[in-house]
């Protein structure tokens, strides 16, 4: 499978739901569950299971806490398929059009809506441990030194060479989700989203230099994914987990562990696997 032939994404998107033995029923809404989000498949009615290494064409996932099952099932009263686990650059030698594939093969599959989560660090010090931030824009460190998932792209069938990033997180979307998430008592704030490719977490120089350029929160996936949506024309919408809070001072350095990370995610993720199924329930039928 190349990830950039849009016959290959066409054959394996017609694979996948074979696979899945659908017949009538075509997903409508595209999730994919990074921390915060490990509960929601269980939330999943009639769901159907699929690993990672039953499908051609997938990497297994290498992070720990990542599971690497495509789930399809009801949710909110939408059909829905559910990516537990995704594919970070970092893993995959910054290979973007292989680690943003699956939301291609999403809408191919009939997909409309991206919804996102994932773990990040906070910047601003309004954020806490445990805190839920809807990202309401993003800065990609690796997009914007040449690692975006549209180079080297020219079909026109997967969208438009240049593509707008403005109201790239759908703004109904997020207000509908800010005052649902305030109804049901969730710690929510909205902000700005940085994705450096990592592995490794930043220095407290680098915390600063996102704090300068606007950034509220730093993470290390997200972005490639919904640049590809946006090229798609899915209207996307992703949060952030608050698994840290990094330290601006550099005599004062604050550790960070992925167990931590991991940790906090299992605590929140039962709440918000609920609003997001909310949140879904209460989306158009468009
Ligand atoms: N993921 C969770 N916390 C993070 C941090 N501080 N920096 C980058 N990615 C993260």
């Amino acid at each position: 499978i190349n990830p950039n032939n849009y016959n290959d994404l066409i054959w394996l998107s017609k694979r996948i739901i074979s696979i899945a033995g659908i017949k009538n029923d075509f997903p409508q809404i595209g999730i994919i569950c990074g921390s915060g989000l490990n509960n929601l498949a269980d939330r999943m009615e009639k769901p159907i299971i699929i690993p990672f290494d039953k499908l051609p064409g997938f990497p297994l996932p290498s992070v720990i806490g990542h599971k690497g099952n495509v789930i399809f099932g009801w949710l909110g009263g939408k059909y829905c398929i559910c990516l537990q686990g995704r594919f970070h650059p970092y893993e995959h030698n910054m290979d973007m059009a292989l680690c943003t594939m699956p939301v291609r093969l999403m809408a191919m599959m009939g997909v409309k809506t991206l919804i996102a989560s994932n773990a990040a660090g906070g910047v601003n010090s309004d954020l806490n441990i445990g805190d839920l931030m809807i990202l309401k824009d993003h800065i990609f460190m690796p997009g914007l030194i040449g690692f975006s998932p549209l180079v080297g792209l020219n079909d026109p069938r997967f969208g438009n060479r240049f593509v707008s990033m403005q109201n790239a997180y759908d703004q109904k979307l997020r207000q509908k989700a800010f005052v649902l998430a305030k109804n049901f008592g969730i710690s929510i704030k909205e902000g700005v989203y940085l994705m450096n490719a990592g592995p490794h977490y930043e220095t407290t120089a680098e915390v600063s230099l996102a704090a300068k350029l606007g950034a509220d929160a730093v993470g290390m996936s997200t972005c490639h994914e919904v640049m590809v949506a946006r090229q798609l024309g899915l209207r996307c919408f992703a949060f952030s987990l608050i698994t840290n809070c990094s330290s601006l001072d550099l005599d004062n350095p604050m550790d960070i562990s992925h167990s931590d990370v991991l940790e906090i995610g299992r605590k929140i993720s039962e709440k918000a696997s609920e609003w997001i199924a909310q949140l879904i329930d209460n989306l158009d039928n468009d």
